[in-house]
């Protein structure tokens, strides 16, 4: 198939069907793209033409090839400490204010929802810098049992990917210092893999979550990663999803967007807030006054404030 071009009403059918499933927005252009990533199931399914691929996926009862196409269709481009600066901003800002506010609250659990976690990266991220700052008494006396860290994807065997922790040398070497890959990594035996400290596995529980349904289910949460996904979505559909979150966010929540992204539009629900040099975006629990002003673009110098914080650690406390 991936000789043949394909037909205005096939990449049509596509965008279609997956903006409705998911929320993505393919470009109109990206015809190559839709034939490259569903050529192999076409052929696989024994499918027509993508008119009959799809309307195989309808009519299928287990969802699987539904999946399939899912899994194929989206874009899991991620990296450990992706945006670096903002985990500096994070670990130096961010989440003792968070800690602060935890405190306050008299709840038991410090619960952080990574949003579109891709293949893992972006909750592993996470897990190794909080168990490194619990270790050194840095994060206001929590533990590790006290937080709770969820990791949704809509895409099934990325997330799968996700939940074994394995990495291979291309990928463990993407933006993750040694001094981390020592401590919480093992190579796998027999193979060029390397695999995420189980404990530390164990610490993030891995949920297959649509973003375009009800996220009342997964309960509230003081922290939400939500990168470099809704740059994919189309406005009203960003939007929509923005006003979801705020939903599930505790009172004074944070909600962290990726490098590029930003609330423009929601000011009514989100105050920007510069936290260690970093935009983070604090959940009102009243609608702003009128008048006010809308969250900034973030840009190289509005988000991105001087002086930097310090680096991340370089060398992790070992244990
Ligand atoms: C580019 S990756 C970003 C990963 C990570 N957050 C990061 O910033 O490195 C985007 C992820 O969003 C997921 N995704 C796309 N649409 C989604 C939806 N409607 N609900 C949940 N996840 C979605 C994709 O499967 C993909 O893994």
């Amino acid at each position: 198939m991936a000789s043949r071009t394909l037909s205005a009403q096939e990449i049509l059918l596509v965008r279609n069907y997956m903006a409705e499933a998911i929320g993505v927005s393919i470009g109109e252009n990206k015809a190559y793209l839709i034939d490259s990533r569903l050529s192999p199931i076409v052929t696989d399914t024994g499918a027509r033409d993508l008119l009959d691929l799809i309307a195989k996926a309808k009519a299928d009862p287990t969802r699987r090839l539904h999946d399939r196409i899912v899994d194929a269709l989206t874009t899991h481009e991620t990296f450990w400490f992706r945006d670096e600066r903002a985990w500096t901003a994070l670990r130096e800002a961010a989440l003792p204010s968070l800690v602060t506010a935890f405190r306050a609250s008299g709840r038991a659990k410090f619960r952080i929802w990574c949003a579109a976690c891709s293949t893992g990266q972006e909750p592993y991220t996470l897990a190794m810098l909080i168990d490194t700052l619990c270790s050194e008494g840095r994060l206001g006396g929590l533990t590790p049992a006290q937080i709770e860290l969820l990791a949704t994807d809509v895409a099934p065997d990325t997330l799968k990917a996700a939940a074994a922790g394995q990495y291979n040398a291309i990928e463990i070497q993407r933006g993750l210092a040694d001094v981390w890959k020592n401590k919480y990594f093992a190579p796998v035996p027999g193979g060029d893999r390397w695999a995420i400290a189980e404990s530390l596995r164990r610490r993030v529980t891995f949920k297959r979550f649509n973003l375009q349904d009800d996220p009342s289910t997964l309960g509230r949460f003081d922290f939400i990663l939500c990168r470099n996904v809704a740059i994919y979505f189309e406005e009203s559909v960003r939007h929509q999803l923005f006003r979801r979150l705020h939903t599930t966010l505790q009172p004074d929540g944070l909600l962290m967007l990726g490098g590029s992204e930003s609330l423009l539009g929601l000011a009514d629900l989100y105050a920007t807030e510069t936290l260690g040099g970093s935009l983070f975006y604090r959940r009102r629990s009243a609608p702003a006054a009128p008048g006010v002003k809308p969250p900034a673009t973030p840009s190289a110098t509005a988000a991105r404030p001087l002086p930097a914080p310090s680096p991340l650690p370089s060398v992790p406390g070992r244990r």
